[in-house]
């Protein structure tokens, strides 16, 4: 019995890793999706054209907190939508993720709807469909229309879950006979982080002496309450969706969460506590409420009363608002435990990626250039996460909704160093569905190059390179492009 044991702990631990076989598109599910994404504030640009209001992105950018790039024209995408839609088809894109621009749609925040905005978004979601690419919506990826910043300071206020209560009725009424998958937001965890506690994306609020550029912030308690008014936001757009319009639409919603892999730095104890705090604070941060109803209890730990709680009837509601989760997944992390750091929080976790994990991220360097075979193991986290996501929250569906490999990528159509990596990572998500996580898509991020948050035009993610000094912002295949063609329509495998 005890051989039995052992052999079924490997098996079930490390069956599917060790397959190191060769697969073909036919080797996942049928109905399996492979796509890409992009986002709007990042590839539509036009930012002023067509009664589009500016968002706190164009504020941002025309500040010039990235190094004077904007995204005023992006990728051109506002113009050039036809056409990439055309490469997505050539390209054998199976499904595309983009986002709709709550300031195009809605430029007051509210109220009158932009026809052309909704024209915009109805031409984009037609011409996918006529191509037989399944559209997957994010509501709302980073670009909140600056008149609500300036009206209640965005996120950080309860107000906005009515307005974007509001943005969703007008997405799901008018889309939604076309659109089956929606995400209600982008990356609330590390939004919320980014724009309230280290400070580097708006609206730069933080209280830190090391802090980015930012100021007027408190870092100990507006990270939590900002995350908590996304949640109650979410949540009120799942219930509208559900009780207005899925029934009839029979679409699907999730939401879309940053992930990233947390591994303990040595095996000791310690470090192993550090390493689920990281995965409760980043993670369990989103998925607890919306799969159990509450916040995760190391967060109410270490967090106490700086972290706002749900009544019993907002804890019903958040409680299950997810018909699947979406993913974005980059990296993985070594964790040390930090008992200097956890106690002055609002360093609550150990999950200080930013300031904290640099020091030791010794290991993942799958955000850099290297030979394949020292990415190897690092193909493993994801497999590694998607496996904790299935053990820890019962094994929701999920779609990776972004894998990319975009930093320290240099100007150039040669980048099979991108195909290394990402053929690495959709091997992990078929090992994952082997062993029986319900991944149900994966898309590359990016489609086309585009405007990368913090680095502008020179951190470059696309299956397509875009020539941003022309005019005509010209679009050419990088030889990740023929590859994913090849795998995706071509039955060439993936070694
Ligand atoms: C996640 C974000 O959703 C996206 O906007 C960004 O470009 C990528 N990560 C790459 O940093």
């Amino acid at each position: 019995a005890a051989w039995l044991m052992v052999f079924l702990f490997f098996w079930e631990h490390y069956s599917s890793v060790v397959c190191l076989s060769e697969f073909t598109r036919d080797d996942f599910p049928a109905d399996f999706v492979f796509g890409a994404g992009t986002s709007a504030f990042q590839y539509e640009g036009a930012w002023a054209e067509d009664g589009k209001s500016p968002s706190i992105w164009d504020t941002f950018t025309h500040e010039g907190w990235v190094g004077g790039r904007t995204a005023d024209m992006a990728s051109d995408g506002y113009h050039k939508y036809k056409g990439d839609i055309k490469l997505m088809s050539d390209t054998g894109l199976e499904a595309y993720r983009l986002s709709i621009s709550w300031p195009r749609l809605l430029p007051n925040g509210r109220g009158a709807v932009n026809p052309k905005g909704l024209m915009y978004y109805n031409n984009v979601i037609d011409e996918l469909i006529k191509h037989g690419i399944q559209p997957h919506v994010t509501l709302h990826h980073l670009d909140v229309p600056q008149v609500l910043q300036d009206e209640y300071g965005g996120w950080l206020s309860p107000k906005i879950i009515d307005d974007f209560k509001e943005l969703a009725d007008v997405c799901f009424k008018e889309f939604g006979d076309r659109v089956s998958y929606w995400t209600t937001m982008n990356e609330p965890n590390i939004n919320s982080l980014a724009s309230f506690d280290y400070g580097f994306f708006p609206p730069r609020r933080c209280s830190h002496p090391y802090g980015a550029n930012c100021s007027g912030g408190n870092s100990a308690v507006e990270p939590y309450i900002t995350v908590h008014n996304y949640i109650l936001a979410h949540s009120a757009a799942a219930e509208l969706y559900r009780k207005k319009y899925q029934t009839i639409q029979k679409g699907q919603i999730g939401i879309n969460i940053y992930t990233i892999w947390f591994t303990p730095l040595t095996n000791s104890t310690e470090d192993a506590m550090a390493t689920k705090r990281a995965l409760d604070f980043i993670l369990g941060w989103i998925l607890n409420p919306i799969l159990f109803g509450e916040y995760p209890d190391s967060m109410k730990k270490n967090a106490g009363s700086r972290l706002p709680f749900f009544s019993y009837l907002e804890s019903q509601r958040v409680k299950g608002s997810c018909d699947f989760i979406g993913i974005n997944y980059y990296f993985a992390l070594y964790v040390a435990d930090d008992p200097v750091i956890d106690k002055i929080g609002p360093r609550d976790s150990s999950s200080d990626m930013f300031a904290k994990f640099t020091a030791y991220k010794n290991v993942p360097p799958v955000s850099r250039i290297l030979p394949p075979t020292a990415l190897i193991n690092d193909f493993e986290s994801l497999w590694k996460l998607l496996n904790y996501l299935k053990k820890t929250y019962r094994n929701p569906p999920i779609f990776v909704h972004e894998n990319g490999y975009g930093f320290g990528v240099i100007d150039t159509m040669n980048d099979v160093g991108r195909t290394y990596f990402l053929s690495g990572f959709i091997r992990s998500v078929l090992d994952s569905i082997r062993n029986g996580v319900d991944v149900r898509g994966y898309f590359i991020w990016t489609f086309v190059d585009a405007f990368e948050l913090l680095s502008g035009y020179s951190t470059r993610f696309g299956l397509y390179h875009v020539n941003f000094e022309g005019s005509g912002h010209e679009r050419t295949p990088k030889f990740s492009a023929y590859w994913y063609h090849n795998f995706l329509k071509n039955g060439t495998s993936i070694k």
